[in-house]
Protein backbone atom coordinates (compact mmCIF):
# COMPACT_ATOMS: atom_id res chain seq x y z
CA UNK A 1 0.00 0.00 0.00
CA UNK A 2 1.44 3.56 -0.91
CA UNK A 3 1.39 6.74 1.34
CA UNK A 4 -1.64 8.92 0.71
CA UNK A 5 -1.36 11.73 -1.99
CA UNK A 6 0.07 14.96 -1.51
CA UNK A 7 -3.32 16.16 -3.05
CA UNK A 8 -5.31 14.18 0.18
CA UNK A 9 -6.57 17.32 2.81
CA UNK A 10 -5.56 16.09 5.97
CA UNK A 11 -7.93 16.79 9.05
CA UNK A 12 -7.06 17.16 12.27
CA UNK A 13 -9.55 17.41 14.89
CA UNK A 14 -7.98 18.75 18.28
CA UNK A 15 -5.64 21.65 18.43
CA UNK A 16 -4.15 21.41 21.57
CA UNK A 17 -0.52 20.31 22.23
CA UNK A 18 -0.62 17.43 19.77
CA UNK A 19 -3.49 18.11 17.24
CA UNK A 20 -1.66 21.43 16.53
CA UNK A 21 2.01 19.68 16.12
CA UNK A 22 0.13 17.10 13.45
CA UNK A 23 -1.11 20.05 11.59
CA UNK A 24 2.64 21.04 11.22
CA UNK A 25 3.95 17.73 10.20
CA UNK A 26 1.06 17.25 7.62
CA UNK A 27 1.60 20.91 6.25
CA UNK A 28 5.10 20.67 6.27
CA UNK A 29 4.71 17.05 3.79
CA UNK A 30 2.72 19.22 1.38
CA UNK A 31 -1.13 18.71 2.31
CA UNK A 32 -3.66 21.17 2.87
CA UNK A 33 -4.76 20.34 6.86
CA UNK A 34 -8.20 22.06 8.20
CA UNK A 35 -7.89 21.87 11.81
CA UNK A 36 -10.81 22.03 14.30
CA UNK A 37 -11.42 22.23 17.84
CA UNK A 38 -14.76 22.55 20.01
CA UNK A 39 -13.19 25.29 21.99
CA UNK A 40 -13.67 28.84 20.33
CA UNK A 41 -10.50 30.45 19.88
CA UNK A 42 -8.39 27.24 20.20
CA UNK A 43 -7.80 26.30 16.44
CA UNK A 44 -6.71 29.53 15.69
CA UNK A 45 -4.22 29.21 18.86
CA UNK A 46 -2.87 26.48 17.51
CA UNK A 47 -2.28 27.36 14.26
CA UNK A 48 -0.45 30.86 15.79
CA UNK A 49 1.54 28.24 18.04
CA UNK A 50 2.94 26.38 14.77
CA UNK A 51 3.53 30.24 12.93
CA UNK A 52 5.45 31.45 16.08
CA UNK A 53 7.48 28.00 16.43
CA UNK A 54 8.16 28.38 12.89
CA UNK A 55 8.96 31.77 12.77
CA UNK A 56 11.62 31.29 14.61
CA UNK A 57 13.28 29.06 12.50
CA UNK A 58 12.63 31.92 9.53
CA UNK A 59 14.74 34.64 11.93
CA UNK A 60 17.33 32.18 12.66
CA UNK A 61 17.75 31.55 8.74
CA UNK A 62 16.67 27.58 9.19
CA UNK A 63 14.03 28.30 7.61
CA UNK A 64 12.57 30.38 3.90
CA UNK A 65 10.32 32.84 4.08
CA UNK A 66 8.34 31.77 1.38
CA UNK A 67 8.06 28.17 2.46
CA UNK A 68 7.17 29.44 5.67
CA UNK A 69 3.97 31.13 4.10
CA UNK A 70 3.21 28.55 2.19
CA UNK A 71 3.71 25.81 4.83
CA UNK A 72 1.53 28.27 7.38
CA UNK A 73 -0.66 29.11 4.10
CA UNK A 74 -1.91 25.24 4.20
CA UNK A 75 -2.68 25.20 7.53
CA UNK A 76 -7.03 26.25 7.05
CA UNK A 77 -9.02 26.73 10.17
CA UNK A 78 -12.27 24.76 10.54
CA UNK A 79 -15.25 25.87 12.23
CA UNK A 80 -17.39 22.54 12.73
CA UNK A 81 -16.82 18.92 12.13
CA UNK A 82 -18.87 19.10 8.74
CA UNK A 83 -16.52 21.40 7.28
CA UNK A 84 -14.15 18.48 7.16
CA UNK A 85 -16.07 16.10 4.78
CA UNK A 86 -12.88 17.13 2.29
CA UNK A 87 -10.66 14.93 3.77
CA UNK A 88 -9.33 11.91 3.32
CA UNK A 89 -7.58 11.58 6.42
CA UNK A 90 -9.29 12.64 9.93
CA UNK A 91 -6.61 12.59 12.33
CA UNK A 92 -8.15 13.13 16.26
CA UNK A 93 -6.01 14.75 19.19
CA UNK A 94 -8.99 15.09 21.66
CA UNK A 95 -9.02 15.02 24.93
CA UNK A 96 -8.19 11.25 26.25
CA UNK A 97 -11.81 9.99 26.69
CA UNK A 98 -13.32 6.89 25.57
CA UNK A 99 -16.83 8.42 25.51
CA UNK A 100 -16.03 11.45 23.71
CA UNK A 101 -13.69 9.99 21.06
CA UNK A 102 -16.41 7.45 20.52
CA UNK A 103 -19.01 10.47 19.92
CA UNK A 104 -16.98 12.36 17.13
CA UNK A 105 -16.14 9.04 15.10
CA UNK A 106 -19.90 8.02 15.08
CA UNK A 107 -20.80 12.24 13.48
CA UNK A 108 -17.58 11.92 11.35
CA UNK A 109 -19.10 8.25 10.09
CA UNK A 110 -22.21 10.36 9.14
CA UNK A 111 -20.10 13.59 7.64
CA UNK A 112 -16.87 11.81 5.87
CA UNK A 113 -17.03 9.41 2.46
CA UNK A 114 -16.78 5.85 2.83
CA UNK A 115 -12.97 6.19 1.87
CA UNK A 116 -11.81 8.17 4.32
CA UNK A 117 -9.50 6.62 6.77
CA UNK A 118 -10.25 7.86 10.24
CA UNK A 119 -7.06 8.15 12.70
CA UNK A 120 -6.69 8.46 16.56
CA UNK A 121 -3.49 9.84 18.33
CA UNK A 122 -4.75 7.98 21.43
CA UNK A 123 -2.11 7.71 24.10
CA UNK A 124 -3.95 4.32 25.67
CA UNK A 125 -7.43 3.94 24.73
CA UNK A 126 -8.08 0.84 23.10
CA UNK A 127 -8.65 1.32 19.27
CA UNK A 128 -10.77 -1.86 19.17
CA UNK A 129 -12.98 -0.22 22.11
CA UNK A 130 -12.88 3.21 20.15
CA UNK A 131 -14.06 1.44 16.57
CA UNK A 132 -16.69 -0.61 18.44
CA UNK A 133 -20.02 1.65 18.00
CA UNK A 134 -18.71 2.49 14.40
CA UNK A 135 -20.48 1.12 11.76
CA UNK A 136 -17.13 0.82 9.46
CA UNK A 137 -14.67 -0.06 12.14
CA UNK A 138 -12.28 -1.40 9.68
CA UNK A 139 -11.11 1.82 9.02
CA UNK A 140 -10.53 3.53 12.08
CA UNK A 141 -6.72 3.20 12.71
CA UNK A 142 -4.60 4.06 15.47
CA UNK A 143 -1.65 6.57 14.25
CA UNK A 144 0.23 7.65 17.87
CA UNK A 145 2.78 10.44 17.20
CA UNK A 146 4.62 11.41 20.10
CA UNK A 147 5.26 14.86 21.78
CA UNK A 148 6.42 17.23 20.22
CA UNK A 149 5.10 15.59 16.82
CA UNK A 150 7.23 17.80 14.39
CA UNK A 151 10.21 16.19 15.87
CA UNK A 152 10.14 13.01 17.34
CA UNK A 153 10.35 10.31 14.56
CA UNK A 154 7.71 7.56 15.71
CA UNK A 155 4.38 6.90 14.85
CA UNK A 156 2.44 4.47 16.30
CA UNK A 157 0.70 2.54 14.06
CA UNK A 158 -2.05 0.49 16.10
CA UNK A 159 -4.18 -2.16 14.45
CA UNK A 160 -7.91 -2.69 16.49
CA UNK A 161 -9.33 -6.22 16.40
CA UNK A 162 -11.38 -4.93 12.61
CA UNK A 163 -8.99 -2.41 11.44
CA UNK A 164 -8.13 -3.01 7.69
CA UNK A 165 -4.84 -4.37 7.33
CA UNK A 166 -4.49 -2.09 4.10
CA UNK A 167 -5.77 1.01 6.41
CA UNK A 168 -2.63 0.26 8.83
CA UNK A 169 -0.71 -0.14 5.53
CA UNK A 170 -1.43 3.06 4.30
CA UNK A 171 -1.11 4.99 7.44
CA UNK A 172 2.53 3.47 8.17
CA UNK A 173 3.54 4.39 4.30
CA UNK A 174 1.78 7.56 4.98
CA UNK A 175 3.70 8.56 8.47
CA UNK A 176 6.77 7.04 6.44
CA UNK A 177 6.47 9.69 3.39
CA UNK A 178 5.95 12.16 6.17
CA UNK A 179 9.27 11.40 7.46
CA UNK A 180 8.49 9.87 10.49
CA UNK A 181 10.00 6.11 11.76
CA UNK A 182 6.67 4.49 12.07
CA UNK A 183 6.36 1.03 13.78
CA UNK A 184 3.07 -1.06 13.44
CA UNK A 185 1.74 -3.28 16.62
CA UNK A 186 -1.84 -4.37 17.95
CA UNK A 187 -3.90 -2.37 20.02
CA UNK A 188 -2.73 -4.01 23.70
CA UNK A 189 -3.08 -0.70 26.95
CA UNK A 190 -0.37 1.75 26.20
CA UNK A 191 0.53 0.33 22.87
CA UNK A 192 4.31 -0.18 23.34
CA UNK A 193 6.24 3.31 24.52
CA UNK A 194 3.39 4.06 26.56
CA UNK A 195 3.00 0.85 28.14
CA UNK A 196 6.97 0.36 28.56
CA UNK A 197 7.16 3.93 29.96
CA UNK A 198 4.62 3.60 32.88
CA UNK A 199 7.60 2.64 35.73
CA UNK A 200 9.97 5.17 34.66
CA UNK A 201 7.06 8.01 35.83
CA UNK A 202 5.59 5.35 38.22
CA UNK A 203 8.45 5.15 40.15
CA UNK A 204 10.40 8.64 39.92
CA UNK A 205 6.92 9.68 41.70
CA UNK A 206 7.42 7.38 44.21
CA UNK A 207 10.95 8.18 45.13
CA UNK A 208 9.85 11.51 45.50
CA UNK A 209 6.70 10.48 47.20
CA UNK A 210 9.00 8.99 49.58
CA UNK A 211 10.89 11.65 50.03
CA UNK A 212 14.14 10.69 48.91
CA UNK A 213 15.39 13.40 46.36
CA UNK A 214 13.58 16.07 44.95
CA UNK A 215 12.47 16.25 41.37
CA UNK A 216 15.20 18.34 39.82
CA UNK A 217 17.62 15.90 41.61
CA UNK A 218 15.73 12.48 39.94
CA UNK A 219 15.62 14.51 36.68
CA UNK A 220 19.59 15.72 36.93
CA UNK A 221 20.37 12.30 37.53
CA UNK A 222 18.45 10.47 34.95
CA UNK A 223 19.41 12.95 32.23
CA UNK A 224 22.46 13.89 32.89
CA UNK A 225 24.06 10.35 34.31
CA UNK A 226 21.12 8.50 33.15
CA UNK A 227 21.49 9.02 29.49
CA UNK A 228 17.83 9.94 28.99
CA UNK A 229 16.85 13.45 26.77
CA UNK A 230 14.67 14.17 29.75
CA UNK A 231 14.23 13.45 33.18
CA UNK A 232 10.73 12.23 34.03
CA UNK A 233 9.48 15.22 35.76
CA UNK A 234 10.37 17.68 33.27
CA UNK A 235 9.02 15.23 30.72
CA UNK A 236 5.33 14.55 32.57
CA UNK A 237 5.37 18.69 32.99
CA UNK A 238 5.96 18.61 29.12
CA UNK A 239 3.64 16.13 28.42
CA UNK A 240 0.91 17.33 30.55
CA UNK A 241 -0.17 15.88 33.72
CA UNK A 242 -3.96 15.61 32.83
CA UNK A 243 -2.81 13.26 29.89
CA UNK A 244 -0.08 11.58 31.41
CA UNK A 245 -2.54 10.81 33.94
CA UNK A 246 -5.55 10.00 31.85
CA UNK A 247 -2.78 7.33 30.47
CA UNK A 248 -1.89 5.55 33.82
CA UNK A 249 -5.12 4.97 34.89
CA UNK A 250 -6.62 4.04 31.47
CA UNK A 251 -3.31 1.77 31.22
CA UNK A 252 -3.85 0.41 35.43
CA UNK A 253 -8.17 -0.58 34.57
CA UNK A 254 -6.90 -2.36 31.47
CA UNK A 255 -4.37 -4.37 32.91
CA UNK A 256 -7.20 -4.98 35.50
CA UNK A 257 -5.90 -2.85 38.22
CA UNK A 258 -2.31 -4.63 38.13
CA UNK A 259 -0.67 -2.30 41.08
CA UNK A 260 2.68 -2.16 38.64
CA UNK A 261 0.59 0.23 37.19
CA UNK A 262 -0.82 1.91 40.08
CA UNK A 263 -1.17 6.02 39.27
CA UNK A 264 0.29 8.51 41.50
CA UNK A 265 -1.45 10.58 44.24
CA UNK A 266 0.84 12.65 43.55
CA UNK A 267 0.14 13.45 39.74
CA UNK A 268 -3.53 13.19 41.39
CA UNK A 269 -2.97 16.14 43.13
CA UNK A 270 -1.31 18.44 40.28
CA UNK A 271 -4.29 17.75 38.16
CA UNK A 272 -7.05 18.22 41.19
CA UNK A 273 -4.97 21.98 41.26
CA UNK A 274 -5.44 22.53 37.25
CA UNK A 275 -1.40 22.33 37.77
CA UNK A 276 -0.80 20.20 34.21
CA UNK A 277 2.32 21.31 33.42
CA UNK A 278 4.22 23.74 31.03
CA UNK A 279 0.85 24.17 29.09
CA UNK A 280 -0.45 25.69 32.38
CA UNK A 281 2.66 27.34 33.25
CA UNK A 282 2.88 25.58 36.72
CA UNK A 283 3.05 21.54 37.03
CA UNK A 284 6.13 19.97 39.08
CA UNK A 285 8.31 23.05 38.34
CA UNK A 286 7.06 26.84 37.71
CA UNK A 287 7.32 28.34 34.38
CA UNK A 288 6.06 31.46 35.40
CA UNK A 289 6.44 34.29 32.96
CA UNK A 290 7.38 31.59 30.25
CA UNK A 291 10.51 30.75 31.59
CA UNK A 292 11.55 28.30 29.22
CA UNK A 293 14.13 26.52 32.11
CA UNK A 294 11.65 25.36 34.79
CA UNK A 295 11.92 26.72 38.31
CA UNK A 296 11.62 23.76 40.93
P1 LIG B 1 -4.63 19.07 24.84
O1 LIG B 1 -5.42 19.18 26.10
O2 LIG B 1 -3.39 19.88 24.69
O3 LIG B 1 -5.56 19.39 23.56
C1 LIG B 1 -6.79 18.76 23.34
C2 LIG B 1 -7.65 19.69 22.51
O4 LIG B 1 -8.84 18.98 22.10
C3 LIG B 1 -8.13 20.94 23.26
O5 LIG B 1 -7.79 22.10 22.52
C4 LIG B 1 -9.64 20.75 23.37
O6 LIG B 1 -10.36 21.97 23.28
C5 LIG B 1 -9.93 19.86 22.18
N1 LIG B 1 -11.14 19.06 22.33
C6 LIG B 1 -11.56 18.38 23.43
N2 LIG B 1 -12.71 17.73 23.15
C7 LIG B 1 -13.00 18.00 21.85
C8 LIG B 1 -14.05 17.59 20.98
N3 LIG B 1 -15.04 16.80 21.39
N4 LIG B 1 -14.02 18.02 19.69
C9 LIG B 1 -13.03 18.83 19.25
N5 LIG B 1 -12.02 19.26 20.05
C10 LIG B 1 -12.00 18.83 21.32
O7 LIG B 1 -4.32 17.50 24.68
P2 LIG B 1 -3.11 16.80 23.91
O8 LIG B 1 -1.96 16.68 24.83
O9 LIG B 1 -2.94 17.46 22.59
O10 LIG B 1 -3.70 15.33 23.72
C11 LIG B 1 -4.64 15.03 22.70
C12 LIG B 1 -4.63 13.54 22.44
O11 LIG B 1 -3.31 13.15 22.05
C13 LIG B 1 -5.01 12.67 23.64
O12 LIG B 1 -5.69 11.54 23.18
C14 LIG B 1 -3.65 12.29 24.20
O13 LIG B 1 -3.71 11.10 24.94
C15 LIG B 1 -2.85 12.13 22.93
N6 LIG B 1 -1.40 12.27 23.06
C16 LIG B 1 -0.86 13.22 23.90
C17 LIG B 1 0.53 13.33 24.01
C18 LIG B 1 1.14 14.37 24.89
O14 LIG B 1 2.36 14.28 25.16
N7 LIG B 1 0.41 15.38 25.37
C19 LIG B 1 1.43 12.46 23.24
C20 LIG B 1 0.75 11.57 22.32
C21 LIG B 1 -0.61 11.46 22.28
Amino acid sequence: MTALPNSTVIAVIGAGTMGAGIAQVAAAAGHSVLLYDAMDGAAAKGRDGVARTLSKRVASGKMDQADYDALIGRIALADSLAALAPAGLVIEAIVERLDVKQSVFSQLEDLCGPEVILATNTSSLSVTAIGAGLKRPDRLVGMHFFNPAPLMALVEVISGIATDPAVAQAIYATAAAWGKKPVQAKSTPGFIVNRVARPFYAEAQRVYQEGAASPATIDAVMRDCGGFRMGPFELMDLIGHDVNFAVTNSVFDAYFKDERFLPSLVQKDLVDAGWLGRKTGRGFYDYADGAEQPQP
